[in-house]
């Protein structure tokens, strides 16, 4: 026994979960459908049963979990910081690690494109922390966001969210076929929306790359963004975008689309949000995604998840140079109590140079390369797949009905509500499959499946991954023509 905590072997796995089932408010499932998954332990990038049996994760357990779902060395820094801490306000006191991590995010991670950093508790709490920045800093209470877009469940930052099944709505398990969502009165408020760049199948109906001939370069998707801005200029105060969407079946954009995106925000005084929530601290092989690009910068940026590498909760936001200075002036009356809570910090810091001692990053850009070859081979052999796309470690395989047509397979899509029997989406099909052969990926659109696997990832772990998709996608093979 370690302090109160029973080990894994002399749990009741029965009992514990009787307990959840009946008194847990749980989020994803009905209460008839709810059959919780007992997890002894995390160890390296595996997940681990009460059996003993090693689940290999291959979505970085919430798209967080970027240096391992455990990872030894932050496991400790935290251990040994709760030996020195219980709680300290982070308002006009400091410990030890804060300004260590403040001034590795501002100096190393950002290289100095950056003059501050806050911080928050969550990815959501990031978001609304920039959000309110922007509406500060603008005078202007608008966000624009974009079809398909995962900007966080909590109410402010849901506003932003525009896949229809993550904007915190509550639909039933058994249907007449119509999914009859239920939403939260307000949900959406201060927010309008810009067509994404989902090239495969351009919501606004061209064709890329034919489709920069259009606007003399300009993206089509990007004049449709400029044109919401010049009509709604007095009340947008900010763009938020990820650079890779995240929680919606991945795909990469096309390349002038974030640096154009830059360019209209400028010429139009709209500050620009970057959520690094998924993207930042090395997942798309940078420190953060706005970085693939030459010679841009967000004015502010969100980020959670990987900058404690998941071990304990923290987000924050980083703030221009020229927001930081009209803050400076001000008194800024907030307080939160958990922000940069000396157990965050500790494990920040451990996160953030582990991620940099052990070259994480690197290894992210290394391996990504390998997965991009791989999945290639797996594009060859599946009829079904309409696409294999992605950057660094962030990858989603796309499912089609036949690949002249583009054809999804589940017809709603990205904008479908993941109501009544969803068994037979083809994202929870091969979900399923490769769980059942101890694989753990994403499945958060319909008709794709998402790879996240932590930076930490091996060859070896590669191949087994690729040889259970492998078999897990004859399945939807056999629902294509
Ligand atoms: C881009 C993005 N922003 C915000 C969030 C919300 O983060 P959290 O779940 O920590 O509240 C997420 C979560 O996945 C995300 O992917």
């Amino acid at each position: 026994m370690l302090g109160r905590i029973p080990k894994p072997e002399d749990e009741n796995w029965d009992q514990l979960a009787e307990w959840d089932k009946k008194y847990f408010l749980r989020p994803i499932f009905a209460a008839e459908e709810y059959v919780p998954m007992p997890i002894a332990k995390t160890e390296g990038s595996y997940l681990v049963t009460p059996e003993g049996v090693k689940i290999l994760d291959f979505m970085s357990v919430l798209h967080c979990a970027g240096c391992g779902a455990y990872h030894p060395k932050i496991a400790a820094s935290i251990k040994e910081y709760a030996d020195r801490f219980g709680y300290i306000y982070e308002g006009g006191f400091i410990e030890s690690m804060r300004p260590r991590v403040v001034k590795f995010l501002i100096e190393e991670a950002s290289k100095g494109d950056f003059a501050r950093v806050g911080f928050a508790n969550s990815g959501s709490e990031a978001v609304e922390y920039g959000t309110m920045i922007a509406r500060l800093y603008s005078q202007r209470p608008y966000i624009l966001t974009r079809d398909f877009a995962y900007h966080g469940w909590t109410h402010g930052a849901v506003a932003f969210t525009r896949i229809p099944y993550l904007r915190n709505i509550a639909v039933r398990p058994v249907t007449d076929g119509e999914p009859k969502p239920t939403i939260a009165p307000g949900t959406g408020m201060f927010s309008y929306l810009a067509p994404p760049p989902f090239c495969y199948r351009c919501p606004i109906g061209h064709d890329y790359p034919d489709c920069k001939k259009v606007y003399n370069g300009m993206l089509p998707c990007v004049k449709r963004t400029k044109d919401i801005l010049l009509t709604l200029q007095p009340e947008i105060g900010a763009m938020i975008t990820e650079i890779v969407f995240g929680s919606c079946g991945v795909w990469s954009p096309p390349p002038e689309y974030a640096p154009q995106i830059r360019k209209i925000t400028e010429e139009t005084n709209t500050l620009w949000i970057d959520d690094e929530v998924i993207c930042g601290f090395g997942r798309t092989g940078k420190w953060f995604a706005y970085q693939l690009y030459k010679n841009i910068k967000p004015d502010i940026l969100t980020f959670a998840k990987n900058v404690t590498g998941s071990h304990v909760p923290s987000g924050g936001v980083l703030v221009s140079e020229k927001i930081a200075k009209w803050f400076d002036e001000l008194r800024w009356w907030h307080a939160s109590t958990f922000a940069s809570h000396p157990l965050a910090m500790a494990g920040a810091y451990a996160a953030l140079t582990t991620i940099k001692e052990e070259k994480l990053i690197d290894n992210a850009v290394k391996m990504g390369k390998y997965l991009e070859d791989k999945l290639e081979g797996l594009k060859d052999r599946h009829k079904s797949i309409g696409f294999a796309s992605g950057v660094g470690l962030i990858w989603g395989i796309e499912f089609i009905k036949n690949r002249k047509t583009r054809e999804p397979i589940v017809p709603t899509d990205r904008h479908d509500f993941w109501a009544g029997d969803i068994s037979k989406y083809p994202a929870k099909m091969v979900g399923a499959e490769c769980f059942k052969r101890q694989l753990l990926v994403s499945t958060f659109a319909p008709n794709n499946v998402t790879l996240m696997p932590p930076l930490t990832i091996t060859e070896d772990q590669v191949d087994f991954a690729i040889e259970i998709l492998d078999e897990a996608i004859k399945l939807v093979d056999a629902m294509v023509k």
